[in-house]
């Protein structure tokens, strides 16, 4: 048996607070309030504790990590102990002030989320009014502060059509790298897939897109693209494979495989104010249920590209087979591959339904 190799990042999701309302948000609907989220001296020991498994790489992330009176404290920690650090930021709420401090800490990238092109689009989706000037504003002192910056474009059928404007956009915006993510169907996302989902003709016509502005932007402008699942034929190795490369620890300090896995019944997540976080990433069962190749069922199990993917994406099985173990409809070997590229084809040629805006109910 191959040994564990400890993880390269982790996700700390610092808080579910977030002055925006995405749709598309991957947080599960129950948030996690305020009293419920770890006080700054154990992130740091998390932190601490990171550093020493060997990892590389801290993400800061939410909802909104600036909603934390601590960034700063958690920032300072986490450059103290010789850790790359990515702030996965709204850009709304962080006052140019904040940011010179981060900076002057040592902050080394910035992943900047931006909802469409448009304006009144933009903050339609993110659900505040002014939303998109604010995130104008945002950038433009990202780039005067000498920052890495990544725009986080999140692709669904009411902006698809504007994947190249967007894209365009992030390039005025001074970004050295955008992230074209097609919206992933976990918490809010799974509660708004039909306002949300895309028709396969857009999503090839969007794929094309891409590919010819890449192509103009190259040396440039890096630009990835994760392709859409429901539309797929493979599925793509979700987290980089369970439990293998990366770990999400949730406001209350729960350590989870992956930001959807709450969604997953019957495992149980260990928590940093009762366990070393190494032990919970080479024993705990939540990380151990879908490790490896072990538990996979066929074809999945003699399939080559079982250490590509790692039979792709658990929460999505789940979602779409109430199997967590099943093959992920994504592949176009599972049973049920057809029902849900069907399920996509109607649900896209539907009119949509209004948007469930993500919201704090207590
Ligand atoms: Fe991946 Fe399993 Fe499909 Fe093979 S059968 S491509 S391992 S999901
Ligand atoms: Fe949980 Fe993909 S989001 S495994």
């Amino acid at each position: 048996m191959t040994a564990i190799q400890p993880p390269l990042s982790m996700l700390l999701e610092l808080t579910h607070r977030c002055p925006l309302q995405c749709p598309y948000c991957s947080n599960p609907l129950e948030l996690a309030r305020a009293d419920h989220e770890l006080p700054t001296e154990t992130w740091c020991d998390v932190i601490t504790q990171g550093a020493e498994m060997g990892m590389l790489q801290v993400h800061f992330s939410g909802g909104e990590p600036a909603a934390r009176t601590d960034l700063e404290d958690l920032l300072a920690h986490t450059k103290a102990k010789g850790l790359y650090t990515n702030l996965i930021t709204s850009g709304v709420g962080l006052k140019p002030a904040r940011l010179a401090r981060l900076v002057a800490l040592g902050l080394d990238h910035v992943q900047l989320s931006l909802q469409d092109a448009y304006m009144k689009e933009a903050d339609r989706i993110a659900g505040l009014k002014g939303a998109f000037a604010t995130k104008q504003a945002f950038a433009a002192e990202i780039i005067e502060a000498g920052l890495a910056l990544t725009i986080n474009l999140v692709v669904h059928r009411h902006n698809i059509t504007r994947v190249g404007a967007m894209i365009e956009l992030a390039d005025a915006m001074g970004a050295q790298r955008v992230e074209v993510a097609h919206t992933q169907y976990y918490g809010w996302g799974l509660a708004n897939r039909a306002a949300l989902m895309p028709t396969r003709e857009e999503v090839e016509t969007a794929l094309g897109v891409v590919e010819t502005v890449r192509a103009h932007y190259r040396g440039r402008m890096r630009i990835d693209h994760v392709i859409p699942d429901y539309y797929a034929d493979r599925p793509k190795a979700c987290m980089g494979g369970w439990a293998q490369r990366f770990l999400v620890i949730d406001p209350s300090g729960d350590v989870l495989p992956c930001h959807a896995a709450k969604s997953l019944p019957g495992l149980t997540f260990d928590n940093v104010r009762e366990k070393r976080l190494s032990d919970i990433w080479t024993g705990g069962a939540a990380f151990e249920a879908y490790r490896g190749t072990q538990w996979m069922p066929m074809p999945c199990r003699d399939c080559d590209r079982r250490e590509i993917d790692w039979g792709g994406c658990r929460c999505q099985a789940f979602a779409l087979t109430g199997d967590a173990a099943a093959v992920d409809p994504a592949c176009g070997l599972s049973p049920r591959h057809a029902t849900v590229r069907d399920l996509a084809t109607s649900e896209a040629a539907a009119p949509p339904p209004p948007f469930r805006y993500r919201r704090m109910t207590r």
